[in-house]
């Protein structure tokens, strides 16, 4: 053998041995490319279900590509409390985080370092005292970040917890309780049960649909232009692992979309109008949801307005899919795709119009179930798993992607990774649990899946009634229409027990019921009226509120909630009187 011949096969030899150690390097610590949604029904996808199918082509491609869990659900169906128990992989009673107005305060688990937005909404001291009610040890982006991975974040993230470290491009602002007296009263009075004398939703599902750039939000268009751009130009060929999170707000509201989208929906033919469980029979739960929401006269609304707000939201979720797609396809054209993991979510679903509701923050199918998809190494193709997911199920996921479990002490999280689940088709646990404690609800809300039944159980209401429990069969009754509850007083117990297993509903109920006094007090009735004028700051959140409604918040309260009645002119001094409910009235001069 002639010299340049040997040397040729040593170098062979020797890049053999490089490519090995670069195999186990890629297997060590894959490159993983995340990409959310916000408020995609995760039913759009399953075809064993009968909800409506919109032409979801490119998600649809990712799903013969990889493993589909259609029965995945949000651990709570609002954007900051699912997002927050997505990064910390924990229930919300657990880290403390009920609503849109408080995410995570402290940055990495460092109590010392407060998130920037929590700052800039209330007080180093009121932040603080949130990051030690929270406990919360970082997010998977720390992990990741601590185990080499180079971060890349696009869009949407809402959660706090200052991962603006690792990215200036991207939403995080889940403080802002304080500036929207007009959200933050109503939500924080929820357990009154006053509700908006205003119930005719038709202003509201008759949206513009030819508006030339649909995604209302700034940052989705950029969001796909530049997560396009970096797979493209090579940033998972690099040798660093690379995490890069693309994170879209479409379809979440405002509900508008423009001609392309709509045309590739058409006619909702017999889903135009959903159907619905008669108004008298309604379970008081629901009862309160439709009217927190102000549709109780849905049914008087014109059934073409209903088909067109409804077709609005299914054009939507197309553009979603659309933005998703070029992303996907750079992917697919610069990556190999058994080499790095995709993994694809939304943070809850849309009821759009479904139990006469609008938006999420149920545990109705349409607002609790996501789409959960996940390719890459060892991900069986085209596989459907039937096991039950959460959102609780990505931070487990993404550590044991990336080879980081030994880094997180996994007991403490709340769900278990899908990658196990993909090749056995079990879980651990063989249910799933979700809560939700915000302004549609008038008390603690929690729910337990196992099977095909699903239990909803009520915290008791701030005046010491208990709603009964509310059970569905999903195989036989997947639009939920039939409480089979009464029906099945041992079933009933017996889902119960399981998620008393994971809540102290009531201990729980108590915190989030003291939360909102204590931050109704400081931050909507110290702040803008104290007793007087009370009943005008409540007219910003309860369009209609009357004599009757400041007496139910004054039984809450414990302080007057008045009215400032004109008074006449004595000495150049001008008196008024307060009208107060609880005659606590008195005149004073202003
Ligand atoms: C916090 O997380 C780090 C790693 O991220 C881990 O080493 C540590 O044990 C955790 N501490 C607690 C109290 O959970
Ligand atoms: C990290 O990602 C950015 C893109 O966001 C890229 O420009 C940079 O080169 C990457 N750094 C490493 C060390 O991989
Ligand atoms: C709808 O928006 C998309 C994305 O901006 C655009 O490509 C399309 O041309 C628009 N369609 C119409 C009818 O304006």
């Amino acid at each position: 053998m002639s010299l340049p011949a040997r040397a040729l096969l040593i170098i062979a030899g020797c890049s053999q041995v490089l490519n090995a150690a670069e195999q186990q390097e890629k297997h060590e610590r894959p490159h993983i490319l995340f990409l959310m949604v916000d408020e995609m029904d995760g039913r759009l996808l399953d075809d064993e279900t009968p909800q409506f199918k919109p032409p979801l082509s490119n998600l649809r491609a990712l799903m013969k590509r990889g493993t589909y869990f259609p029965n995945a659900y949000s651990n709570s169906p609002l954007c900051v409390p699912a997002r927050t128990s997505m990064v910390t992989g924990r229930f919300n009673s657990d880290i403390k985080i009920w609503d849109n107005f408080v995410g995570i305060a402290s940055v990495n688990g460092d109590d010392g370092q407060i998130d920037q937005h929590c700052l800039d909404a209330y007080s180093r001291r009121e932040c603080d005292q949130f990051a030690a009610e929270q406990k919360i040890n970082g997010t998977f982006f720390d992990v990741l970040h601590d185990h080499g991975y180079n971060l890349t974040l696009w869009g949407k993230v809402h959660a706090g917890g200052g991962v603006e470290r690792f990215s200036r491009h991207i939403f995080n602002d889940p403080f802002t309780g304080t500036g929207l007296v007009r959200e933050s009263a109503k939500a924080w009075t929820r357990s009154t049960g006053v509700s908006s004398k205003k119930q005719d939703p038709t202003d509201w599902l008759q949206r513009p649909i030819n508006v030339p750039k649909p995604a209302e939000n700034f940052f989705d268009y950029p969001t796909a232009d530049e997560c396009t751009r970096l797979l493209e130009q090579g940033l998972f060929k690099s040798s660093t692992p690379q995490f890069l999170y693309c994170s879209f707000a479409v379809p979440h509201p405002p509900y508008q979309t423009n001609n392309t989208y709509w045309n590739l929906v058409g006619p909702l033919g017999k889903h135009a109008i959903p159907v619905q469980v008669p108004r008298d029979q309604l379970h008081p739960a629901d009862e309160y949801y439709v009217k927190s929401k102000q549709f109780w006269n849905l049914d008087s609304c014109r059934p073409e307005h209903i088909e067109h707000f409804r077709r609005v939201y299914f054009a939507m979720c197309v553009e979603a899919d659309h933005l998703v797609g070029r992303i996907l396809k750079a992917f697919w054209n610069n990556v190999d795709p058994d080499s790095a993991f995709v993994i694809f979510v939304s943070d809850h679903g849309e009821l759009n119009l479904e139990h006469r509701q609008w938006q999420k923050s149920s545990m109705k199918e349409a607002s609790a179930r996501i789409p959960l998809i996940v390719s890459g190494p060892g991900m069986p193709k085209g596989r459907r798993i039937q096991s039950l997911a959460s959102l609780n199920d990505i931070y487990p996921t993404l550590v044991d992607m990336a080879g980081a479990a030994s880094r997180v002490p996994t007991h403490q999280l709340a769900g278990e990774s899908v990658l196990p689940m993909a090749r056995w088709d079990q879980r651990k646990k063989n249910y799933v649990v979700s809560e939700y404690y915000d302004t549609f609800s008038r008390t603690g809300t929690f729910m337990v899946r196992q099977g095909e039944k699903k239990l909803i159980v009520h915290a008791p209401l701030e005046n010491g009634v208990r709603w009964p429990a509310q059970l569905f069969n999903l195989a036989d009754d997947p639009w939920e229409l039939k409480d089979i509850a009464s029906e099945f007083p041992t079933e009933v117990s017996r889902l119960e027990a399981l998620l008393r297993k994971e809540f102290d509903v009531e201990a729980v109920d108590r915190q989030k019921k003291l939360y909102d006094h204590k931050m109704f007090m400081k931050y909507v009735y110290r702040r803008y009226s104290g007793p007087a004028g009370c009943q005008k700051a409540m007219t910003v959140a309860f369009p209609g509120f009357d004599e009757e409604d400041a007496k139910e918040i004054e039984k809450w309260l414990g302080k007057p909630c008045c009215k400032v009645m004109e008074g006449r002119v004595q000495r150049r001094a001008k008196y008024h009187t307060l009208a107060c409910p609880s005659k606590m009235g008195e005149a004073v001069s202003l």
